[in-house]
């Protein structure tokens, strides 16, 4: 699940570290809330956010330590994304996520709701006592990106209208914005120029996007074993993601297909091959790669270091994933 550890190498210390802080700040005001917190964090995950936080703090600080502060923030940017899973896995009614039950399948809805709304909590508590107010307003308007791009989901399911725009929009608010808001935030705390600021606000929003189109790939053409979580859920429970829309472009029968919510027998299978026989995944790919491909030539601005050759990898670790 974890991907080739020598790509994270100029953090790979640091993101030791922040496994075990993630783990302390929790805290213990509740056993239950513990329990299932924990339970996540133990279970690991990618941790892609925090090494992009600790990749730009490292490549913007040039030849200084990265300070306290930037470890918070990328544990911080680690708490959020973890709330954000627990919610989004009870919305999905996803029984697996990191290769473990989740959280709502373990302790029940009402605790798995309680524990993300506790962890949200807590992350805005450690973003306030990072006493810098810019930062505050990047993260926490994540947070409000977060719920309105999972209120924009639901509103959109088996719509077979949605447009592109509106996919991106959405992806943007549940997957890039908290990329994007966290890389500018860790420039921040390094003291770059609001020009150097914007750039890394790019390169997180496009190799956000890239992500999510990559894992809406994913969803169609892997298993379940590889991702540590459901895979081929994304089309049953409505989630039109990129290869649909593509597909939807050339295959008018799919549209019959969706508006009935794949109610009779066999309706998904045939979905699924007609979206597979179409050159929706291939469309899907190419879009990745143009979001991967410019995220690369907004970080390509501040200066180079093994940390900033190790954020334009990144941009092929995504993309790699598909291969
Ligand atoms: C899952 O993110 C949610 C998406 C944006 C697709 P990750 O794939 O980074 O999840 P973990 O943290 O590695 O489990
Ligand atoms: C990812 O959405 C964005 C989140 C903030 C959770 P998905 O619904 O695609 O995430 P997975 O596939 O469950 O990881
Ligand atoms: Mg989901
Ligand atoms: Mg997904």
């Amino acid at each position: 699940m974890t991907p080739a550890t020598s790509l994270f190498s100029p953090v790979e210390a640091d993101l030791q570290i922040l496994a075990e802080n993630l783990k302390q700040l929790v805290g213990n005001r509740h056993p239950i809330l513990y329990a299932a917190a924990e339970h996540l964090f133990g279970a690991g995950g990618k941790r892609i956010r925090p090494a992009i936080v600790l990749l730009i703090s490292r490549a913007t600080m040039q030849e200084q330590d990265i300070t306290p502060r930037h470890r918070r923030l990328a544990e911080i940017t680690e708490m959020i994304h973890t709330a954000s899973l627990v919610h989004d896995d009870v919305v999905d009614e996803s029984e697996i996520r990191r290769g473990v039950p989740t959280v709502h399948s373990l302790f029940g809805n009402r605790i798995a709701v309680l524990a993300g709304d506790f962890l949200f909590a807590q992350s805005s508590w450690y973003l306030a006592n990072l006493d810098s107010l810019e930062v505050v307003k990047l993260l926490s308007e994540v947070i409000m990106d977060l719920a309105a791009g999972e209120i924009q989901q639901g509103l959109n399911r088996f719509d077979s209208s949605t447009s592109l725009d509106v996919y991106l929009q959405k992806s943007y608010y549940k997957t890039a914005s908290l990329i994007a808001n966290s890389s500018k935030a860790a420039g921040v705390l390094s003291n770059v120029s609001s020009d150097t600021a914007e750039h890394l606000y790019n390169y997180g929003r496009h190799l956000g996007l890239a992500f999510q189109i990559v894992d809406d790939i994913l969803d169609f053409t892997s298993s379940s074993d590889t991702l540590g979580k459901p895979a081929g859920s994304d089309l049953k429970s409505g989630n039109l993601t990129a290869p649909v829309l593509f597909a939807l472009e050339e295959q008018p029968y799919l549209e019959v297909l969706t508006e009935r919510e794949f109610a009779q027998q066999g309706d998904l299978e045939q979905a699924m091959n007609l979206i597979k026989n179409s050159q929706g995944i291939q469309r899907s790919k190419e879009l990745a790669t143009h979001h991967a491909k410019i995220a690369v030539e907004h970080i390509e601005v501040i200066p180079s270091s093994q940390s900033r050759q190790t954020l334009i990898n990144l941009a092929d670790y995504v993309l790699s994933r598909l291969y």
